[in-house]
């Protein structure tokens, strides 16, 4: 893995030029700039880094929705001291890894919440940010290479991974986190569900809202990226050797129907997440692997219309499900299989 830290210009953002002119670029500028530049399809931006195709863009409009993610978590967890995480790694952690960072924004708040502590970012796209903590770095690389960080980590997190690995690749995610941990050093993950769902009778059973989550569950599926990592990262994690395995489920409401403040606020803000997200997460999904043949950007574009239309409706009580799962690598005097291991469900608090 290459360790090649970006240093945050947002005119290398912009996908109209590169910093460099075309016949003054050294091998080495030239992949920075096309690692900026990524690949325009759909009219959306995608990465480069890697040869694997990634299905979420990495443009403005997925960093505001990354934004929008990133305050629905903060909201529905604001009456915790700590809404970032809840691995107990105590007062003074040294080393911090956030896997799939997108705009960087946990790894900037956490590194905001331990100014000892380095906290690093890592995303095959670089994230657009002007400032950030000291202790904090943001690098572009492929989790799936080989990690050159020497020093082990007192957590290692992630969140909303779902679609990024196929089931070997996050066999080997999960190990290597495990080989990367200090011993007692913890793994926290948090997933969000696709499926849009409604307790009460509220959303018509033939609506357009329904048929988003088989519809991109499909796709995913047929991709070889299934999007149930909500559902299968407890057992994979277990399977990696972890012990203490704590999992908290979340609702995430989707528009301000509800009658409690928090949720409240936090459906009004998941509304916003869903209406800048549902393009860019559904396009690459839909326009390869859509059903009866794949879709063509206009058809994603009039069904994301349709979806948003629908979710205006206050009417309905609609939510999406989430979960945290987290976690620790055990001492090295927990015999394995003698460990006597604690799972611990949190209810939804
Ligand atoms: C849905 S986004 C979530 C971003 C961020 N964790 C958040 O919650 O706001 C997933 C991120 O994982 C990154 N990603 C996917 N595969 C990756 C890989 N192999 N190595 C590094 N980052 C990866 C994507 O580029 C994307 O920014």
């Amino acid at each position: 893995m290459v360790d090649e830290s970006i240093a945050p210009d947002p005119d290398l953002y912009s996908t109209q030029h590169s910093c460099y002119p075309d016949d003054w670029q050294s091998e080495t500028t030239s992949i920075g700039s096309s690692i900026y530049r990524g690949l325009m399809q759909n009219g959306r931006r995608y990465q480069t880094l890697s040869n694997k195709e990634y299905l979420i863009p990495s443009d403005d409009q997925m960093f505001e929705t990354y934004e929008a993610g990133h305050l629905v978590g903060l909201v529905l967890d604001s009456h915790r001291e700590n809404p970032l995480f809840r691995s107990p790694i105590g007062h003074k952690p040294k080393h911090i890894l956030d896997i799939g960072t997108g705009k960087g924004n946990w790894a900037i708040d956490v590194a905001d919440m331990f100014p000892e502590a380095t906290v690093r970012g890592v995303d095959l796209f670089p994230p657009p940010v002007t400032w950030m903590p000291p202790n904090c770095v943001l690098e572009v690389d492929d989790i799936l290479n080989e990690w050159t960080w020497r020093e082990p980590f007192d957590l290692i997190h992630m969140r909303i991974m779902i679609g990024s690995f196929d089931p070997t690749e996050w066999e080997r995610v999960y190990k290597t986190c495990y080989d990367h941990l200090r011993p007692g050093g913890w793994i926290e993950q948090i997933e969000a569900s696709p499926f849009i769902l409604c307790d009460d009778q509220s959303l018509p059973l033939d609506n357009v809202l329904r048929s988003w989550g088989p519809n991109v569950s499909g796709c995913g599926e047929r991709a070889g990226r299934h999007l149930d990592a909500i559902d299968t990262m407890k057992e994979s994690i277990r399977k990696a050797g972890f012990v203490e395995i704590h999992e908290q489920p979340y609702k995430w409401p989707i528009g301000p129907w509800a009658r409690d403040q928090k949720y409240k606020e936090a459906g009004t803000v998941n509304y916003q997440h869903w209406l800048s997200g549902m393009e860019g997460w559904s396009m690459w999904l839909l326009t390869k692997f859509g059903t009866p043949e794949p879709w063509t950007k206009d058809d994603v574009h009039v069904y994301v219309a349709k979806l948003r239309a629908e979710l205006k409706n206050p009417h309905f009580h609609i939510y999406q499900r989430a979960r945290r799962v987290w976690a620790r690598k055990p001492m090295p005097n927990e015999v394995p299989g003698k460990t006597v291991e604690k799972e611990i469900k949190v209810e939804d608090d």
